[in-house]
C-alpha cells in the first residue's frame, strides 16, 4: 500500500484506552467503516491482494470479521462461510477450543460449509495473537478446506499472530495485514 493510503487508514483508527480491560488500548475500526473512502481503499488493498489466489470461500469471524469478510467475499466472487461463538449457528456444527489470555474459547462453523479442496481465504478485521484466525483454518481444514491465507485490516506485531498461523499452518499460506503496530 501506498504511503498515503496507510496515513489516510491510521487516521480512521481510534485508539480506546483501557478497553475492553484496564492497561488494553484498544483499536476501534469504527471511525474507518464509517467513511466511504477509508472502507473503499481498505476493501481495494485486501482484494488486490488476493485475486491472483484462486479464493473459493471467505471465511469470516464473528464479529468484526463478518464486515470485512462479507464485503470481500462479493469483490472476490466467493462464497462466504461465518464462523461463530458456541451455540449461533442454528444447524449442526463442528466446534474447536483455542487458548485465550486466561482459560479457553470456542468457535463453531456448520457442518458441511466447505467443499473438499475448496481454497478458503480467513478473515477478519485483527491479528492480535493469532488464536481465533487459527480456529477459523482448524475448522476450515477440518471440513477438508485448504487455507489460501489470512487476510487481516489490521495486525499487531508484538504479539506475535503471525508466528502463530505459520506454526500452526505447516504450509505457506500468506498472512497478509495492511496496517502494522510495531
Ligand atoms: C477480536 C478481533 C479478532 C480477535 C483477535 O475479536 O476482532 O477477532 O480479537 O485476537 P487474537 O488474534 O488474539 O485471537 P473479539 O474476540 O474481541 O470479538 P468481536 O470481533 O466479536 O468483537
Ligand atoms: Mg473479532
Amino acid at each position: 500500500p501506498s504511503e498515503h493510503a496507510l496515513r489516510y487508514l491510521k487516521a480512521h483508527l481510534r485508539n480506546v484506552p483501557d478497553f475492553p480491560k484496564p492497561g488494553i488500548l484498544f483499536k476501534d475500526i469504527t471511525p474507518l467503516l464509517a467513511d466511504p473512502r477509508a472502507l473503499h481503499i481498505t476493501l481495494d488493498l485486501l482484494a488486490q491482494r488476493f485475486v491472483g489466489e484462486h479464493v473459493d470461500v471467505v471465511v469470516g469471524v464473528e464479529s468484526r470479521g463478518f464486515i470485512f469478510g462479507g464485503a470481500l467475499s462479493a469483490r472476490l466472487n466467493a462464497g462466504f462461510v461465518p464462523v461463530r461463538k458456541p451455540g449461533k449457528l442454528p444447524a449442526a456444527t463442528d466446534r474447536v477450543a483455542y487458548a485465550l489470555e486466561y482459560g479457553t474459547a470456542e468457535l463453531e462453523m456448520h457442518k458441511g460449509s466447505i467443499r473438499p479442496g475448496a481454497r478458503v481465504l480467513i478473515v477478519d478485521d485483527l491479528l492480535a495473537t493469532g488464536g481465533t484466525a487459527s480456529a477459523a483454518a482448524e475448522l476450515a481444514r477440518k471440513q477438508g478446506g485448504e487455507v489460501a491465507g489470512f487476510a487481516f485490516v489490521v495486525e499487531l506485531d508484538f504479539l506475535g499472530g503471525r508466528a502463530l498461523l505459520a506454526e500452526r499452518a505447516g504450509d505457506a499460506a500468506p498472512v497478509f495485514s495492511i496496517v502494522h503496530f510495531a
